[in-house]
């Protein structure tokens, strides 16, 4: 088998993984003229070529304005099961996936709407567990939060979870520590984008303010020797995605990622996928940018892939099992 189908053969979980980024240039134009939307780019190459990014903000502006498309929840049902044909494909057996319905709402889509087309596009794939983490727009603040989490509470038991994501820098985690208070009050559990493209005190941050079990990214851990004790000490994981910090200039390019170290430092790193519509990939392609750029040795493969399902909210059976099943497969 080459090093390619090994990737694709073995069990995995996605944790970091935002299904807007998930809708690509033809279902986004798709969606847009079912819907009588304009989007703003002729078409879908326009779009395509809007992927240029500088930065987080310059994806943020793109990404939030091609989620106009998406109105009825046939559209949120069909963008659910468009990824989990691509993640099952992958070796994806558990996805735990966020999203953002603050920008749904601003577009007059009802949260139910949302949560319940999601949810229907997930029916058919009974071999992929998982479900949905909530995510609060950190520029947004936290009082548009809390209004969220106000409405969509009677959805609690639909829901695994909260986090935290947009534009970092200037963004601090604190201000949302009563809101992800409440949140873990209902029984979700929390996790928080840090160390993106912000420094090491936002991933402190996510820890002490929000209670944060899992930090997404958290590449900038590095800078701090204290931090990384921390995070080796809890085993906190670390959901990164290697695609998404090369196309947003987080790192100057693939072989400067910090990958190698973040792992030979004894973290707990698991890869993910972020917005694969528009970073050039999906899961087994973000492993394979970390093969070409460091060469990925079978057991270290069989690691992260270990890591992922150990990282996820499954119910210990279900972990028990995809271990199982990746012990068999990693032979
Ligand atoms: N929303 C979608 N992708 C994101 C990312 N990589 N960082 C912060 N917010 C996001
Ligand atoms: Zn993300």
């Amino acid at each position: 088998m080459s090093a390619r189908d090994h990737i694709r053969a073995l069990p995995k979980a996605e944790l970091h993984l935002h299904i807007e980024g998930t809708l690509e240039p033809d279902l986004a134009f798709r969606l847009a003229r079912r819907n009588g939307v304009e989007l703003p780019w002729a078409d879908e190459a326009a779009l395509a070529k809007a992927m240029d990014f500088s930065d987080l903000q310059s994806f943020l502006d793109v990404y939030y304005q091609a989620m106009a498309a998406l109105r009825t929840p046939a559209d949120f049902a069909d963008l659910m099961d468009a990824y989990l044909t691509r993640a099952r494909a992958d070796g994806v057996r558990h996805a735990e996936i966020f999203f953002d319905p603050q920008v749904h709402i601003g577009n007059g889509v009802a949260f139910d709407d949302v949560v319940d087309g999601l949810l229907e596009g997930w029916r058919s794939h009974t071999d992929v567990s998982g479900g949905l983490i909530m995510c609060f727009l950190r520029d947004r603040g936290p009082e548009a939060a809390a209004d969220l989490l106000a409405a969509a509470r009677h959805r609690a038991g639909d829901l695994i979870g909260v986090g935290l994501d947009s534009a970092e820098v200037g963004n601090p985690p604190e201000p949302f520590a009563d809101v992800f208070a409440q949140a873990r009050g209902l029984g979700l559990r929390a996790v928080a984008h840090a160390g993106e493209e912000g420094g090491p005190e936002y991933v402190w941050g996510a820890l002490r303010a929000l209670g944060a079990e899992r930090i997404d990214h958290g590449i900038r851990v590095l800078e701090d020797d204290a931090l990384v004790g921390e995070l080796v000490a809890r085993q906190v994981p670390l959901t990164v995605c290697p695609l998404s910090n090369v196309r947003l200039k987080a790192v100057a390019g693939h072989a400067a990622h910090p990958f190698p170290e973040l792992l030979a430092r004894g973290l707990k790193v698991t890869v993910n996928s972020d917005d694969p519509a528009y970073f050039g990939g999906y899961l087994a392609a973000n492993f394979e940018c970390l093969d070409d750029a460091f060469g990925l040795q079978p057991q270290t493969l069989a690691t992260l892939c270990r890591n992922s399902i150990e990282a996820s909210f499954a119910a210990p059976e279900r972990q028990a099992e995809l271990l199982a099943e990746l012990g068999a497969a990693a032979q």
